[in-house]
């Protein structure tokens, strides 16, 4: 793993092959500029020339020969301060990015990065070193496990932090945590990325399996046989195609406080989508194995809860599944029971996701009796289609919920976009045959909202949100600190600031 440690040099970090300055958008005069102006005195032509003024996200390389040995400067933009009077840390995160995309297209093995002076950005010290950490772990991730050319396996291994002048003991905090958060990041996205014949339902309990037991949390499993016999026929009947046993997974955080509050996170693992028997066609079908990542988000985050130690117990809940096709698949017109009792005719296999959350949801509710619950879930197109692959969609029936998420999603960078959520829209899941049916009647469009009601109809009254995930979670465009074509580990920061930050 790379290694990012600290160093209070102002500049000239001894080792580093590349330092990193950011500058902001028409303040040159800073005293970073001056130091490599005194080194290589033609940089404010070159700056003119290339017109770089610090605009958001661009960069300008610098190369000097310091006895007998090139080194290279790398500027990059941060842009303007906004309404507030900071520098968006959005903004920030991004250009960590840019630095880390940059070190490896020049394949700078070690990276010095100026951290920007307290204040510039909204947030304490500690923030904004954590968040600094996080920024540039996401960017270095890698999933090179079948790539055989050692020079496409190229990665930084050094990052120094150059902090002079900020408190120490406040970044060092913030590093701290930004490493294990990261690391909760890391884990989901290695899973997402992961064959899909390799990471199988039974496979991802035990990656469930091995954090519970690396970082002191609860395990609990049950396997096909006994979910079967517990009445989870949203489960059982999705995973009724498939050779893979299907599982139920809970990892349980205790705070050890009396009165605290209660989360339950309850994620999507379908390990493969083929759509079961109304079958996928082949361009959907090619990035299925992505199905599993409210389940790897989940998972992540436990893993960050475990160590970070918040005040609130916390339960993270996973369906585990395949949805294939076989003679012994579920068929359109079949009816399920779900563990709460509740039956819904499935008039299209491929909406697989809501069928066993159904369960999941059920068994939380009426085990645990949550304060709050939050489902991630790579659940529907049409949710991709209306957002994009910048925010994932919100759905609650709480207020208290919504203010919670949003306020983790500005912090943590896991954005939301809230959808109405209105009862008009329950009618489109009524079902003839049985209490709802698991696709929305045409005339009511909002494929995402339609879905949100039917898990809605899983929750009772508890204060509950849910992330439809499906444009979030897999092959992000744009952003540097994520790699296109692969997964990105969207909502294991959200849920970890949920955790840490929750208002009852
Ligand atoms: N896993 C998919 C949704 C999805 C789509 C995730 C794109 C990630 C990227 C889900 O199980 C699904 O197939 N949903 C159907 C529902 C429809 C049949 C009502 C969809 O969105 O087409
Ligand atoms: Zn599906
Ligand atoms: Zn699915």
């Amino acid at each position: 793993m790379t290694s990012i440690v600290l160093s209070d040099k102002i500049l000239l970090s001894k080792t580093a092959r590349c330092t990193a300055v950011f500058v902001e958008q028409d303040v040159l005069e800073t005293q970073a500029i001056k130091e490599i102006t005194n080194l290589f005195p033609a940089l404010p032509d070159l700056m003119a020339e290339r017109t770089f003024t610090g605009k958001a996200l661009s960069t300008l390389l610098v190369s000097i020969s310091d006895n007998n040995k090139v080194k290279h400067f790398l500027l990059v933009g941060l842009g303007k301060k906004n309404d507030s009077g900071h520098i968006d840390i959005e903004t920030y995160r991004r250009a960590l990015g840019k630095v880390i995309r940059t070190a490896e297209a020049h394949k700078f093995a070690s990276v010095a990065v100026q951290l920007p002076h307290a204040g510039l950005i909204d947030g304490s010290t500690k923030y904004v070193a954590e968040q600094t950490v996080i920024a540039l772990r996401m960017a270095l991730y890698h999933f090179t496990k079948y790539i055989t050319e050692k020079d496409r396996k190229f990665s930084v291994d050094d990052i120094v932090l150059l902090v002079h002048n900020h408190n120490e003991s406040d970044i060092k905090a913030g590093i701290k945590d930004g490493n294990i958060i990261a690391e909760g990041v890391m884990l989901a996205r290695h899973c997402v990325d992961f064959p899909p014949t390799e990471l199988t339902p039974v496979e991802l309990a035990g990656v469930a399996k091995k954090v519970a037991k690396d970082h002191g949390l609860d395990y609990k499993v049950f396997a096909e046989k006994e979910l079967i016999q517990m009445g989870m026929g949203g489960i059982t009947g999705v995973s009724r195609g498939s050779d893979s046993d299907c599982q139920l997974v809970i990892l349980q955080y205790n705070c050890g406080k009396k009165d605290a509050p209660t989360l339950a996170f309850v994620g999507k693992g379908i390990t493969f989508d083929s759509g079961g028997l109304s079958l996928k066609p082949a361009q959907y079908m090619e990035t299925m194995k992505e199905d599993m990542s409210g389940a790897a988000a989940v998972i992540g985050a436990m893993q960050a809860i475990a160590q970070l130690k918040p005040d609130v117990n916390v339960i993270g809940i996973t369906p585990l599944g395949e949805n294939l096709r076989s003679g012994k698949a579920t068929k359109p017109g079949d009816i399920l029971t779900f563990y709460n009792g509740k039956t819904a005719e499935v008039k299209n296999t491929d909406a697989e996701g809501r069928l066993v959350l159904a369960d999941a949801l059920s068994y939380a509710v009426k085990q645990y009796k949550p304060d709050a619950m939050v489902d991630l879930a790579t659940l529907t197109g049409a949710c991709a289609y209306a957002l994009g692959p910048f925010f994932s969609g919100l759905m609650s029936n709480s207020e208290n919920v919504v203010e919670n998420i949003e306020r983790a999603a500005k912090l943590s960078g896991d954005a939301v976009w809230r959808l109405p959520f209105t009862d008009d829209y329950k009618a489109a899941i009524k079902s003839p045959m049985a209490d709802i049916q698991n696709i929305g009647s045409k005339r009511y469009m909002a494929g995402a909202i339609t879905a949100g009601h039917f898990l809605g109809n899983f929750v009772g009254d508890v204060p509950w949100a849910h992330l439809d995930i499906a444009g979030t979670a897999y092959n992000v465009p744009d952003l540097p600190y994520y790699r296109p074509e692969t997964a990105t580990g969207v909502g294991v920061r959200l849920l970890v600031e949920l955790a840490k930050n929750w208002k009852q």
